[in-house]
């Protein structure tokens, strides 16, 4: 059985990213859920590259676009070493909500160790990830997945 033409065109969306000043972030809907397009700060990235391997409660990167299993290194939450685009679905692991990632939460969201740069809060149950989007303090057991996307050009991207 074939999809039709309304199936196949939810399956992938595409993104001008161009608009998106660094330090901000919005949020589109893809397949009937919410995906985060962040643009992020060198602070943000340089928090993200400090934490070490062993303070990540999730060790894997749950990027569909890299090899299943590999290390939620920063460099591995990203798609073509363009580390200033963080992409990634914006549903908790743990029960399906969707985390904060607005300034006042990004700082009260502020992880444990030295870095001082939020990330996202899921005021559900307390759910904290750092700016690479990897669970670090609550009950989500995984880091927010990043969907297969690509770059069609410097300023658009296909999810999907
Ligand atoms: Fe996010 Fe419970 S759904 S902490």
């Amino acid at each position: 059985m074939n999809p039709d033409q309304a199936v196949l065109a939810m399956a992938t969306t595409e993104v001008d990213i161009s608009s998106i000043a660094e330090g901000q972030a919005v949020t589109i809907k893809w397949r009937g859920n919410p995906v985060f397009i962040r643009h992020r700060t060198k602070p943000e990235i340089d928090a993200a590259k400090e934490v070490a391997m062993g303070d990540l409660k999730d060790p894997i990167a749950r990027n569909a676009n890299v090899k299943d299993g590999d290390p939620a290194t920063d460099e591995n939450r990203v798609v073509g070493g363009k580390e200033q685009w963080l992409i990634m679905m914006g549903v908790c692991t743990h029960l399906g909500c969707v985390p904060d990632g607005s300034n006042a939460l990004r700082e009260f969201a502020v992880v444990e160790n030295s870095t001082k740069t939020g990330g996202w809060f899921c005021p559900c149950h307390g759910s904290q990830y750092d700016t690479a989007g990897r669970i670090r303090k609550g009950p989500a057991p995984e880091n927010l997945a990043v969907p297969a996307y690509k770059y069609l050009s410097d300023t658009k991207i296909q999810i999907g």
